[in-house]
Parts: structure tokens; C-alpha cells; sequence
């Protein structure tokens, strides 16, 4: 596997075999620990665990044993699906959905405590027998129920959970869990009749997957939910106000909100809330076919971590965390526009145009930056649509990709995102072109730092 060059080597996957959902992301003891939805047995998706990775620094990451392990008769016996991990006065927890032996699309909520918080790698995990919440509330026709998120407001500990009505309706429920042992149903956040949800996303699924909220240094709030419609589709995002209102429960009252990542390949962001800023890690899936998935012997992997904000205008701020700078190798490769660059496997390229510019990256990819419109066009060799994404129109625009085998990252501006896979034949050698008159490129190939 190690000379696959479609084989990312720098963002969190297991050793081999299946990934999706990235889960809990949690810092504990200056360490960041991320897990995962986790096959340890083939590639593809079933009999799901949570994988295990931690970083000191977002940069290099470390393998840890599985998490979580269904448990034989027990209430994720059919997989421990997606949630979250937070601090329960001084113990991790590990807050997720169990999926029992009937397997239907309703979850229920299961806890799992580390089992010695003193242990920096917070590697054995010890799960609750019982379930703290066994299914949906009742009355409300609820056919779809996983993921739950926890975060604080206003004193009190809460949780989301993605659902899916009877109707066909999406929408996420939101719990009251002060007290992580004894959840009380508070009523629907958000559902999919909401009119500024409807414009954001259209009215395709059928459920929200993995709702995850965060604060911003403005005091603005984010909702993001992942659509699905029985199968995953795509990601959005709703700005908004979250208030306590008379009867002590929450409102989320939404501004504005779109696609959050413009790619196709872009799955169940998770957020990590620090004091100063947002983290959000997604999946992001195999684009080939399943025959070739079963040939390379593993299939997914997460995303680079980013940090999200919200413009003044209601709109998206992304960018790569800044710790992924650590990853540049000492010299960049590329100083100057031009063209026969051999790329390497993994890199992160910066062009700044003043002009209209083209970026061909091998047969892969290629970006055409339109300053004055303020439109970004990427056009993935796996993919016949080409994608575009719009900033506000000016003197230029920077984008920035990042490229760790077959996952392709760009960042238009600081405004948008588009996730990509885009997989290359054995043998090809992908060569760097820049065709236009004003513009500034930089690019870096990317070497693991010292594990000191
Ligand atoms: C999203 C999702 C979640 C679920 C998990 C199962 O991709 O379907 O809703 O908890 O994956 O692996």
C-alpha cells in the first residue's frame, strides 16, 4: 500500500480497510484525539467501530487501537455509529449512536467513559451497558435518529440529534443533557420547512445527518447538518442566533446559509468548539468504483482540519488550519508561474491572481481564477461538471490546494471550499501549469515533521 500514489499519507485514515465519519474530535491534556467510523475488516461500510488517532500539533498524527467496539447483545451490537466525545467532570465520554441487531435507522444514544482519563492517549474506552436515550421521543413520527452533538449554552450542557420525520421532513432534536446520564427531550431546533433552510439547501433530503453547532468570535452561531436523502448527499450551513427562550429551552432563529463545502466529495463535517475558533475535520469518500476500492484494500479518509467563521455578510469564512504550515517542506518547489513542474504526491500550492489565470495540476485538475468576477472554476478529471464557486469580485484572488494523493483540497479565498477525489493511473507523472500574465504561485511538497 505504502506505493500507492492515490494513498493520502498526511490526513487521519486507519492502516487500511473503511473509513467514514470523523467523530468527537476532543482535546484533552494538549492533545488533539480524533475518531473515526471505522471498518477494521474490508473496505466498505459495515460492522462500524470508532478508530482512534491523536496529534499533538494537527500535523502529525499517531494510531491509536480501536475505541469502540460493538458489543455482542448489546445496544450497538449492529455498529457504533457517529457522535461525539466530551469532558463528564474530568472523564472523557464518548457520546454516540448504537445501532442495534434490528438495524433499523433508529439509533440509540450509548455512552462510553475512558477508562483512565490520566492516560494522555486515552486509549481504552468503557461503555455504558444500557443506553441513556433508547430511541426517538415519542409522538412525533420520527423514522430517522443518530448522531448526537453536545455543546454548552447559556449554563447548560445540550445535545442535537439528526432525524427524519415520517413526512419526509428533516430536522434536528434537541435535548437537554446537564446531566449526561439523564437526557429530556426540549423539543425540534430546526426542520426542513424552515424558509431560510429551505433556500440554503433545497428540499432533496429526507434527513439530517450529524447536526453539529458552533459559536463564533462574533457571536454568531452555526448550524451544520449533512443532507441525506437515503443516501449522503451533500453538506450545509445555517448563520443565525441561538437564545434561551421563556421556557428555558433554546431557539436556533437562522440568517442566512448555503452549501458549506462547493465539492463532491465532502461528508459529516465534526466540529471541535475551542475558546478562540472552530475546527471542522469531513469525510471524504471514494470517488471509483467499488471493484477498484476492493483492489487497493482501503477506502476514505478525512479531511485536513479547517477553521470556520462567519463573514460580516452572513457568509462562510474558511480556511486551513494554520498548523498545516508545519507540513511545508524547508523550500518551495515552485516560486514563479510557468509550466513542466513535476508535482509530487502530496503538496500545498498557493496562486494569487491579478488577471484571469489557468492552473492545470496534471490530468487532475484544473482552476480557472476570474479575479474581476470573482469566480473560481474547478474542473476534476473524475467528474465531468465543473464546479464553481464565487468570492466578492476585486483585484484578486488566492487560492490555496492542498493535495495529499488522490484528495484534493482547494480553498477559494477564504470564502469557499470544494473537497474532490480525483484518483490517477500507476506510472502517470502530473506536471504543474500556469497560464497567465499576472499572477504569483507557491508551492510546497509535504514532508512529515520530526515526532520529537
Ligand atoms: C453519516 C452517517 C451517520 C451515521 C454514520 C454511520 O455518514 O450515516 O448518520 O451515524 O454515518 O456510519
Amino acid at each position: 500500500m505504502s506505493l500507492d500514489p492515490n494513498a493520502p499519507r498526511f490526513r487521519v485514515r486507519p492502516p487500511a480497510n473503511w473509513v467514514n465519519d470523523p467523530n468527537g474530535p476532543f482535546r484533552w491534556r494538549d492533545r488533539y484525539h480524533l475518531f473515526y467510523q471505522h471498518n477494521p475488516n474490508a473496505p466498505v461500510h459495515a460492522d462500524i467501530h470508532w478508530g482512534h488517532a491523536s496529534s499533538p500539533d494537527l500535523a502529525r498524527w499517531e494510531h491509536h487501537p480501536i475505541a469502540l467496539t460493538p458489543t455482542p447483545g448489546g445496544p450497538d451490537e449492529a455498529g457504533c455509529w457517529s457522535g461525539c466525545v466530551v469532558d463528564d467532570g474530568g472523564v472523557p465520554t464518548a457520546v454516540y449512536t448504537g445501532i442495534d441487531r434490528h438495524h433499523t435507522g433508529l439509533g440509540a444514544i450509548c455512552l462510553a467513559r475512558a477508562a483512565d482519563p490520566d492516560n494522555p492517549a486515552l486509549t481504552e474506552w468503557t461503555p455504558s451497558p444500557t443506553p441513556v436515550v433508547a430511541g426517538p421521543p415519542s409522538g412525533l413520527d420520527v423514522v430517522m435518529f443518530r448522531d448526537p452533538f453536545v455543546f454548552r449554552h447559556a449554563g447548560r450542557r445540550w445535545a442535537l440529534v439528526g432525524a427524519g420525520h415520517a413526512d419526509g421532513t428533516p430536522s434536528v432534536l434537541l435535548y437537554d443533557c446537564d446531566d449526561l446520564a439523564d437526557w429530556r427531550f426540549a423539543g425540534v431546533l430546526l426542520d426542513g420547512n424552515d424558509p431560510v433552510a429551505v433556500d440554503a439547501f433545497g428540499d432533496k433530503a429526507v434527513g439530517w445527518e450529524c447536526p453539529q453547532l458552533f459559536g463564533t468570535p462574533g457571536g454568531e452561531w452555526v448550524l451544520v447538518v449533512s443532507l441525506w436523502d437515503g443516501d449522503p448527499v451533500s453538506t450545509g450551513y445555517l448563520t443565525g442566533s441561538l437564545s434561551v427562550v421563556g421556557d428555558g429551552d433554546l431557539r436556533f432563529a437562522p440568517r442566512t446559509g448555503g452549501p458549506l463545502d462547493h465539492g463532491r466529495d465532502f461528508y459529516a463535517p465534526a466540529v471541535l468548539q475551542e475558546p478562540e475558533r472552530a475546527l471542522m475535520w469531513g469525510w471524504s469518500w471514494e470517488s471509483r468504483e467499488p471493484a477498484e476500492v476492493e483492489r487497493a484494500g482501503w477506502a476514505g479518509v478525512l479531511t485536513a482540519p479547517r477553521v470556520v467563521d462567519v463573514h460580516p455578510d452572513g457568509a462562510l469564512r474558511v480556511v486551513p488550519a494554520p498548523e498545516l504550515d508545519a507540513l511545508r517542506a524547508a523550500r518551495p518547489f515552485v516560486t514563479a508561474p510557468g509550466a513542466g513542474t513535476r508535482l509530487p504526491d502530496a503538496y500545498d500550492l498557493t496562486v494569487t491572481a491579478r488577471a484571469v489565470t489557468t492552473v492545470r495540476l496534471g490530468e487532475a485538475l484544473t482552476l480557472r481564477l476570474d479575479p474581476a468576477e470573482g469566480t473560481l472554476t474547478v474542473r476534476s478529471a473524475a467528474r465531468p461538471a465543473p464546479v464553481e464557486v464565487r468570492t466578492p469580485p476585486g483585484g484578486e484572488l488566492t487560492v490555496r490546494v492542498l493535495v495529499d494523493g488522490s484528495l484534493y483540497e482547494v480553498f477559494a479565498g477564504d470564502r469557499a471550499m470544494v473537497t474532490e477525489r480525483i484518483h490517477r493511473w500507476p506510472g502517470e507523472a502530473p506536471e504543474l501549469s500556469v497560464e497567465g500574465s499576472e499572477a504569483t504561485v507557491t508551492a510546497w511538497g509535504l514532508t512529515p515533521p520530526a515526532l520529537n
